[in-house]
């Protein structure tokens, strides 16, 4: 198994709306959600809005630790969020920080690895993001209008996606993830298998639901059964926030 350096601790789940808790969590994401006008009216010289920016902060699970027990326990979901993901949120700044600094020194002899640092970590902490919220205690069931009549477009049948996300997902390389995107240059929905966080990225498509396959996600239950952990992955899918990404994404 791999394990990342330990992060800040967890704060007390249940303290905030599943809805602020997400736009605390991820800021970045909210631009994918933004109208195309906001998105573009960005700040673009001298960075002048930088000292505004606030470090990537780790936000509490939305649901206490043992509400996903019939599928995943607390211990995991306490290792996987307050270990593995404050890693990549620690990561995520600390690279951020170098990269500021060589910004300042205007030396950028590492510029290459930072880079690819920001990549894995940032991709680890956006899509362990929307991994927390894409499962919920109130899960499963049948996806929502607006996902369903996309998901037939693109996948033929609701079974359709759910094979094909399967699929990807159990097949993912490795460490990895499957993830249902919308891509909005062709506006249809597609299914995506990342491996680490950041390799085989579809650029542009935006992630609407995600699954954690590296083993720190499931091993302790399932061992290796990636497989057993996939299929029931659908018995906690909250089809409700695949639907208000999707729906705040749609051109
Ligand atoms: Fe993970």
């Amino acid at each position: 198994m791999n394990y990342d350096s330990p992060g800040r601790q967890q704060p007390p789940a249940g303290q905030m709306t599943r809805r602020t808790w997400f736009q605390a969590s991820v800021g970045a994401l909210t631009l994918a959600a933004l109208p195309k006008t906001e998105v573009v009216a960005q700040p673009n010289s001298e960075q002048p809005h930088a000292k505004t920016l606030k470090p990537y902060e780790l936000a509490p699970l939305p649901y206490a630790t043992n509400a996903l027990e019939g599928f995943l326990s607390a211990e995991i979901l306490e290792l996987h969020h307050g270990k593995h993901h404050a890693g990549y949120v620690k990561g995520l700044n600390s690279t951020l920080d170098a990269i500021e600094e060589a910004r300042k020194q205007n030396n950028y002899v590492a510029i290459k690895a930072l880079e690819r640092e920001l990549a894995f970590h940032g991709s680890g902490h956006i899509l362990h993001t929307l991994y927390w919220n894409s499962m919920s205690p109130n899960g499963g069931g049948e996806p929502g209008p607006v996902l369903t009549e996309h998901l037939k477009q693109s996948f033929g049948t609701i079974d359709g996606f759910r094979k094909h996300f399967a699929a990807a997902t159990k097949a993912a390389e490795a460490s990895g993830w499957g993830i249902l995107a919308y891509e909005p240059f062709g506006g249809r929905l597609i299914v995506t298998a990342a491996e680490s966080h950041q390799q085989m990225a579809f650029q542009g498509a935006v992630p609407l639901l995600v699954c954690d396959v590296w083993e720190h996600a499931y091993y302790l239950r399932y061992q290796n059964r990636r497989s057993d952990y996939v299929d029931k992955f659908f018995e906690v899918i909250d089809w409700k926030f695949g639907e208000q990404r999707l729906s705040a994404n749609i051109r």
